[in-house]
Protein backbone atom coordinates (compact mmCIF):
# COMPACT_ATOMS: atom_id res chain seq x y z
CA UNK A 1 0.00 0.00 0.00
CA UNK A 2 1.60 3.35 -0.56
CA UNK A 3 1.63 6.06 1.99
CA UNK A 4 -1.38 7.98 0.30
CA UNK A 5 -3.58 4.78 0.43
CA UNK A 6 -2.05 3.91 3.94
CA UNK A 7 -3.41 7.78 4.82
CA UNK A 8 -6.58 7.54 3.82
CA UNK A 9 -7.46 3.89 5.60
CA UNK A 10 -6.28 5.23 8.13
CA UNK A 11 -8.30 8.34 8.28
CA UNK A 12 -11.48 6.15 7.46
CA UNK A 13 -11.09 3.91 10.58
CA UNK A 14 -10.51 6.82 12.43
CA UNK A 15 -14.09 8.18 10.94
CA UNK A 16 -15.74 4.91 11.47
CA UNK A 17 -14.21 4.85 15.27
CA UNK A 18 -15.71 8.39 16.04
CA UNK A 19 -18.62 8.37 13.43
CA UNK A 20 -17.78 11.60 11.84
CA UNK A 21 -16.31 11.95 8.17
CA UNK A 22 -12.80 12.74 8.52
CA UNK A 23 -13.02 16.46 7.06
CA UNK A 24 -15.31 17.14 9.83
CA UNK A 25 -13.71 15.28 12.93
CA UNK A 26 -12.19 18.15 14.40
CA UNK A 27 -15.47 20.33 13.95
CA UNK A 28 -13.53 22.75 11.08
CA UNK A 29 -16.10 21.48 8.20
CA UNK A 30 -17.92 25.08 7.86
CA UNK A 31 -20.38 23.50 5.35
CA UNK A 32 -21.50 20.31 7.34
CA UNK A 33 -24.16 21.62 9.70
CA UNK A 34 -24.77 19.58 13.13
CA UNK A 35 -26.81 20.02 15.69
CA UNK A 36 -27.18 18.28 19.37
CA UNK A 37 -30.39 16.71 20.68
CA UNK A 38 -30.46 16.04 24.25
CA UNK A 39 -33.14 14.99 25.93
CA UNK A 40 -33.74 13.92 29.81
CA UNK A 41 -35.05 10.27 29.56
CA UNK A 42 -34.57 8.49 26.32
CA UNK A 43 -36.93 5.74 27.20
CA UNK A 44 -39.80 8.01 27.29
CA UNK A 45 -41.67 7.70 23.85
CA UNK A 46 -42.45 11.12 23.86
CA UNK A 47 -38.60 11.64 23.37
CA UNK A 48 -38.00 8.98 21.23
CA UNK A 49 -40.54 10.25 18.62
CA UNK A 50 -39.03 14.44 19.13
CA UNK A 51 -35.84 12.86 18.33
CA UNK A 52 -37.42 10.33 15.07
CA UNK A 53 -38.79 13.88 13.60
CA UNK A 54 -35.57 16.12 14.06
CA UNK A 55 -34.30 13.25 12.14
CA UNK A 56 -36.27 14.00 9.47
CA UNK A 57 -35.34 17.39 9.50
CA UNK A 58 -32.22 16.27 9.58
CA UNK A 59 -33.01 14.13 6.46
CA UNK A 60 -34.81 16.75 4.37
CA UNK A 61 -32.33 19.81 4.70
CA UNK A 62 -28.84 17.47 4.78
CA UNK A 63 -27.42 18.41 8.49
CA UNK A 64 -26.36 15.86 11.17
CA UNK A 65 -27.94 15.11 14.16
CA UNK A 66 -26.48 14.14 16.68
CA UNK A 67 -28.92 12.57 20.09
CA UNK A 68 -27.87 11.66 22.91
CA UNK A 69 -29.86 10.76 26.60
CA UNK A 70 -28.90 13.60 29.33
CA UNK A 71 -30.38 12.65 33.36
CA UNK A 72 -28.43 14.23 35.13
CA UNK A 73 -26.68 17.73 35.57
CA UNK A 74 -22.86 16.09 34.81
CA UNK A 75 -24.19 14.14 31.70
CA UNK A 76 -25.79 17.61 30.35
CA UNK A 77 -22.25 19.46 31.04
CA UNK A 78 -20.41 16.51 29.56
CA UNK A 79 -22.37 15.95 26.39
CA UNK A 80 -22.20 19.72 25.36
CA UNK A 81 -18.56 19.26 26.16
CA UNK A 82 -18.66 15.96 23.41
CA UNK A 83 -20.57 18.00 21.17
CA UNK A 84 -18.52 20.87 20.39
CA UNK A 85 -15.94 18.50 19.76
CA UNK A 86 -17.44 16.97 17.41
CA UNK A 87 -18.06 20.58 15.87
CA UNK A 88 -22.03 20.50 16.67
CA UNK A 89 -23.27 23.90 16.43
CA UNK A 90 -26.88 24.29 17.72
CA UNK A 91 -27.66 22.52 20.40
CA UNK A 92 -31.42 21.90 21.09
CA UNK A 93 -32.37 20.37 24.94
CA UNK A 94 -34.93 19.00 26.92
CA UNK A 95 -33.35 19.67 30.12
CA UNK A 96 -33.18 17.16 33.04
CA UNK A 97 -33.18 19.53 35.57
CA UNK A 98 -34.35 23.08 34.97
CA UNK A 99 -31.98 25.24 37.26
CA UNK A 100 -29.34 24.31 34.76
CA UNK A 101 -29.89 27.25 32.63
CA UNK A 102 -27.26 29.53 33.49
CA UNK A 103 -24.64 26.73 33.90
CA UNK A 104 -25.77 25.61 29.71
CA UNK A 105 -25.54 28.91 28.67
CA UNK A 106 -22.21 29.80 30.07
CA UNK A 107 -21.20 26.43 27.75
CA UNK A 108 -22.63 27.09 24.65
CA UNK A 109 -22.26 30.95 24.82
CA UNK A 110 -18.47 29.95 25.45
CA UNK A 111 -18.52 27.44 22.57
CA UNK A 112 -20.35 30.12 19.94
CA UNK A 113 -23.00 27.36 20.33
CA UNK A 114 -26.59 27.99 19.68
CA UNK A 115 -29.31 26.98 22.13
CA UNK A 116 -32.87 26.35 21.96
CA UNK A 117 -35.02 24.75 24.69
CA UNK A 118 -37.78 22.21 24.04
CA UNK A 119 -40.24 21.00 26.53
CA UNK A 120 -39.38 22.09 29.76
CA UNK A 121 -38.31 25.67 30.50
CA UNK A 122 -34.73 26.94 32.43
CA UNK A 123 -35.57 29.08 35.17
CA UNK A 124 -33.43 31.58 37.26
CA UNK A 125 -32.43 31.10 40.86
CA UNK A 126 -36.05 32.78 42.10
CA UNK A 127 -37.73 30.70 39.96
CA UNK A 128 -38.29 32.83 36.96
CA UNK A 129 -38.23 31.65 33.29
CA UNK A 130 -34.99 32.08 31.35
CA UNK A 131 -35.55 33.98 28.18
CA UNK A 132 -33.80 31.24 26.21
CA UNK A 133 -35.66 30.23 22.70
CA UNK A 134 -38.29 27.77 23.93
CA UNK A 135 -40.84 25.47 22.26
CA UNK A 136 -43.52 24.18 24.94
CA UNK A 137 -47.06 22.99 25.27
CA UNK A 138 -49.58 25.56 26.43
CA UNK A 139 -49.89 23.61 29.54
CA UNK A 140 -52.67 25.17 31.47
CA UNK A 141 -54.82 25.11 28.47
CA UNK A 142 -53.99 21.21 28.09
CA UNK A 143 -54.58 20.60 31.64
CA UNK A 144 -57.97 22.36 31.15
CA UNK A 145 -58.90 20.23 28.46
CA UNK A 146 -57.92 17.52 30.93
CA UNK A 147 -60.29 18.33 33.81
CA UNK A 148 -63.15 19.09 31.46
CA UNK A 149 -62.56 16.01 29.37
CA UNK A 150 -63.05 14.00 32.79
CA UNK A 151 -65.49 15.92 33.68
CA UNK A 152 -67.73 15.62 31.34
CA UNK A 153 -67.25 11.51 30.72
CA UNK A 154 -68.28 11.19 34.45
CA UNK A 155 -70.91 13.42 33.78
CA UNK A 156 -72.47 11.36 30.63
CA UNK A 157 -71.61 8.27 32.66
CA UNK A 158 -74.69 9.54 35.69
CA UNK A 159 -71.48 8.81 38.15
CA UNK A 160 -72.91 9.85 41.46
CA UNK A 161 -70.82 13.01 42.71
CA UNK A 162 -70.57 11.74 46.47
CA UNK A 163 -69.00 8.62 45.48
CA UNK A 164 -66.26 10.18 43.53
CA UNK A 165 -62.69 11.78 44.18
CA UNK A 166 -59.94 13.08 41.77
CA UNK A 167 -56.68 12.35 42.09
CA UNK A 168 -53.52 14.58 40.32
CA UNK A 169 -50.24 13.39 39.87
CA UNK A 170 -48.23 16.31 40.32
CA UNK A 171 -44.52 17.62 39.75
CA UNK A 172 -44.36 20.90 40.61
CA UNK A 173 -40.37 21.40 40.30
CA UNK A 174 -41.12 22.19 36.56
CA UNK A 175 -43.39 24.36 35.46
CA UNK A 176 -45.01 22.98 32.32
CA UNK A 177 -46.13 20.06 34.39
CA UNK A 178 -47.14 21.97 37.36
CA UNK A 179 -49.63 24.61 35.35
CA UNK A 180 -50.97 21.07 33.74
CA UNK A 181 -52.39 19.83 36.59
CA UNK A 182 -52.69 22.94 38.35
CA UNK A 183 -55.12 23.40 34.61
CA UNK A 184 -57.43 20.56 35.16
CA UNK A 185 -57.90 20.86 38.57
CA UNK A 186 -59.34 24.74 37.99
CA UNK A 187 -61.55 23.16 35.16
CA UNK A 188 -62.86 20.48 37.39
CA UNK A 189 -64.20 23.01 39.97
CA UNK A 190 -65.43 24.94 37.07
CA UNK A 191 -67.47 22.52 36.18
CA UNK A 192 -68.71 22.01 39.39
CA UNK A 193 -66.55 19.68 40.65
CA UNK A 194 -66.03 19.73 44.36
CA UNK A 195 -62.35 20.92 45.15
CA UNK A 196 -62.53 19.39 48.68
CA UNK A 197 -62.91 16.29 46.60
CA UNK A 198 -59.49 16.75 44.60
CA UNK A 199 -56.15 15.30 45.98
CA UNK A 200 -52.85 16.13 44.86
CA UNK A 201 -50.22 12.96 44.84
CA UNK A 202 -47.14 14.57 44.46
CA UNK A 203 -44.19 12.83 42.53
CA UNK A 204 -40.68 12.46 44.04
CA UNK A 205 -39.35 11.83 40.37
CA UNK A 206 -41.74 11.87 37.53
CA UNK A 207 -42.09 8.24 36.37
CA UNK A 208 -44.56 4.89 36.14
CA UNK A 209 -42.94 3.93 39.98
CA UNK A 210 -43.50 6.55 41.66
CA UNK A 211 -47.15 7.27 40.29
CA UNK A 212 -48.47 3.85 41.31
CA UNK A 213 -47.06 3.94 44.79
CA UNK A 214 -48.22 7.85 45.89
CA UNK A 215 -51.42 7.13 43.92
CA UNK A 216 -52.11 3.46 46.29
CA UNK A 217 -51.17 5.86 49.22
CA UNK A 218 -53.35 8.80 48.71
CA UNK A 219 -56.22 6.14 47.39
CA UNK A 220 -55.99 4.40 51.05
CA UNK A 221 -56.50 7.33 52.87
CA UNK A 222 -59.52 7.78 51.21
CA UNK A 223 -61.64 4.55 51.39
CA UNK A 224 -64.67 5.72 51.71
CA UNK A 225 -64.16 6.82 47.73
CA UNK A 226 -65.39 4.20 44.92
CA UNK A 227 -65.09 5.86 41.67
CA UNK A 228 -61.86 7.71 40.78
CA UNK A 229 -61.04 10.14 38.21
CA UNK A 230 -57.49 10.74 36.95
CA UNK A 231 -55.14 13.42 36.01
CA UNK A 232 -51.35 14.21 36.24
CA UNK A 233 -48.53 15.43 33.98
CA UNK A 234 -48.46 13.52 31.45
CA UNK A 235 -48.80 9.58 30.14
CA UNK A 236 -46.40 7.67 32.11
CA UNK A 237 -47.70 9.67 35.72
CA UNK A 238 -51.19 8.59 34.19
CA UNK A 239 -50.44 5.49 33.33
CA UNK A 240 -49.06 4.52 36.73
CA UNK A 241 -51.51 5.59 38.84
CA UNK A 242 -54.30 3.65 36.69
CA UNK A 243 -51.38 0.18 37.70
CA UNK A 244 -52.38 1.20 41.12
CA UNK A 245 -56.46 1.70 40.68
CA UNK A 246 -56.00 -2.11 39.37
CA UNK A 247 -54.13 -3.76 42.13
CA UNK A 248 -56.45 -1.93 44.27
CA UNK A 249 -59.22 -4.34 42.34
CA UNK A 250 -60.57 -1.55 40.41
CA UNK A 251 -61.68 -1.52 36.60
CA UNK A 252 -62.52 1.20 33.57
CA UNK A 253 -66.20 0.70 35.23
CA UNK A 254 -64.76 2.52 38.43
CA UNK A 255 -61.83 4.72 37.17
CA UNK A 256 -61.65 7.39 34.24
CA UNK A 257 -58.29 8.74 33.62
CA UNK A 258 -56.83 11.44 31.14
CA UNK A 259 -53.39 10.99 30.28
CA UNK A 260 -51.15 13.65 28.55
CA UNK A 261 -48.77 13.33 25.13
CA UNK A 262 -50.84 10.42 23.51
CA UNK A 263 -47.58 8.81 23.19
CA UNK A 264 -47.09 4.91 23.66
CA UNK A 265 -47.59 4.55 27.13
CA UNK A 266 -51.55 5.38 26.31
CA UNK A 267 -52.20 4.32 23.15
CA UNK A 268 -50.85 0.48 24.28
CA UNK A 269 -53.70 1.04 26.62
CA UNK A 270 -56.18 1.93 23.64
CA UNK A 271 -55.23 -1.28 21.46
CA UNK A 272 -55.84 -3.78 24.51
CA UNK A 273 -58.80 -5.81 24.10
CA UNK A 274 -61.05 -4.66 27.12
CA UNK A 275 -60.38 -1.16 28.10
CA UNK A 276 -58.42 -0.39 30.75
CA UNK A 277 -59.01 3.26 32.33
CA UNK A 278 -56.62 5.22 30.68
CA UNK A 279 -60.05 6.27 28.99
CA UNK A 280 -58.34 9.55 26.86
CA UNK A 281 -55.06 11.89 26.51
CA UNK A 282 -54.13 15.13 24.98
CA UNK A 283 -52.32 14.03 22.05
CA UNK A 284 -49.36 16.42 21.50
CA UNK A 285 -47.41 17.07 18.74
CA UNK A 286 -43.72 15.30 18.85
CA UNK A 287 -43.55 16.15 15.23
CA UNK A 288 -43.56 20.09 16.33
CA UNK A 289 -41.22 19.09 19.32
CA UNK A 290 -38.92 17.47 16.81
CA UNK A 291 -38.89 18.81 13.21
CA UNK A 292 -39.73 22.12 13.73
CA UNK A 293 -36.99 22.61 16.64
CA UNK A 294 -34.37 21.06 14.71
CA UNK A 295 -35.18 22.82 11.44
CA UNK A 296 -35.54 25.76 12.67
CA UNK A 297 -32.43 25.55 14.57
CA UNK A 298 -30.68 24.25 11.17
CA UNK A 299 -32.24 27.24 8.98
CA UNK A 300 -30.52 29.57 12.44
CA UNK A 301 -27.30 28.01 11.45
CA UNK A 302 -27.46 27.90 7.89
CA UNK A 303 -29.25 31.15 6.89
CA UNK A 304 -29.19 33.17 9.72
CA UNK A 305 -32.41 33.09 10.67
CA UNK A 306 -33.61 33.49 14.49
CA UNK A 307 -36.53 31.44 15.40
CA UNK A 308 -39.43 33.01 17.66
CA UNK A 309 -38.09 33.12 21.26
CA UNK A 310 -41.74 31.59 22.52
CA UNK A 311 -43.71 28.86 20.28
CA UNK A 312 -46.81 26.97 22.10
CA UNK A 313 -47.95 23.79 20.68
CA UNK A 314 -52.02 22.86 21.03
CA UNK A 315 -53.10 19.77 22.00
CA UNK A 316 -56.16 17.48 21.50
CA UNK A 317 -58.17 14.84 22.99
CA UNK A 318 -57.79 11.39 21.96
CA UNK A 319 -59.72 8.63 23.33
CA UNK A 320 -59.90 4.39 22.67
CA UNK A 321 -62.74 5.27 19.75
CA UNK A 322 -61.29 7.84 17.65
CA UNK A 323 -57.32 7.55 18.39
CA UNK A 324 -56.35 5.66 15.15
CA UNK A 325 -58.33 8.52 12.64
CA UNK A 326 -56.21 11.29 14.92
CA UNK A 327 -53.30 9.83 14.53
CA UNK A 328 -53.45 9.09 10.99
CA UNK A 329 -54.78 12.77 10.31
CA UNK A 330 -51.92 14.35 12.49
CA UNK A 331 -49.18 12.43 10.50
CA UNK A 332 -48.23 10.41 13.29
CA UNK A 333 -49.69 6.62 12.78
CA UNK A 334 -46.89 3.87 12.37
C1 LIG B 1 -42.40 17.36 29.53
C2 LIG B 1 -42.92 15.97 29.89
C3 LIG B 1 -43.02 15.10 28.64
C4 LIG B 1 -43.83 15.83 27.55
C5 LIG B 1 -43.23 17.16 27.25
C6 LIG B 1 -44.05 17.94 26.23
O1 LIG B 1 -41.05 17.28 29.18
O2 LIG B 1 -42.08 15.35 30.83
O3 LIG B 1 -43.64 13.87 28.95
O4 LIG B 1 -45.15 16.00 28.01
O5 LIG B 1 -43.13 17.95 28.45
O6 LIG B 1 -43.54 19.23 26.01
Amino acid sequence: MNKILVTLAAAAGLALMTGCTPSASNGSDSDEVKIGFLVKDAQEDWFQQEWKFAQMAADEHGFTLITQPAEDAEAVMTQIDNLNSRGVKGLIICTPEVTLGAAVTLKTDGYGMKLFTVDDRFVDADGNALDTHYMGISARDIGQSVGHALHEEMTSRSWDPSEVGAIGLTFDEIATLKDRTEGAKEALIADGFDGNRIFFAPQSKPNIEVASSVTAATMSQHPEITKWLIFGNNDVAVVGAVRATEQAGLTADDVIACGINGSAESISEFERESPTAVWGTILLSPKQHGYDTATMMYKWIADGEEPARETLTQGRLITRDNYKEVLAEEGLAE
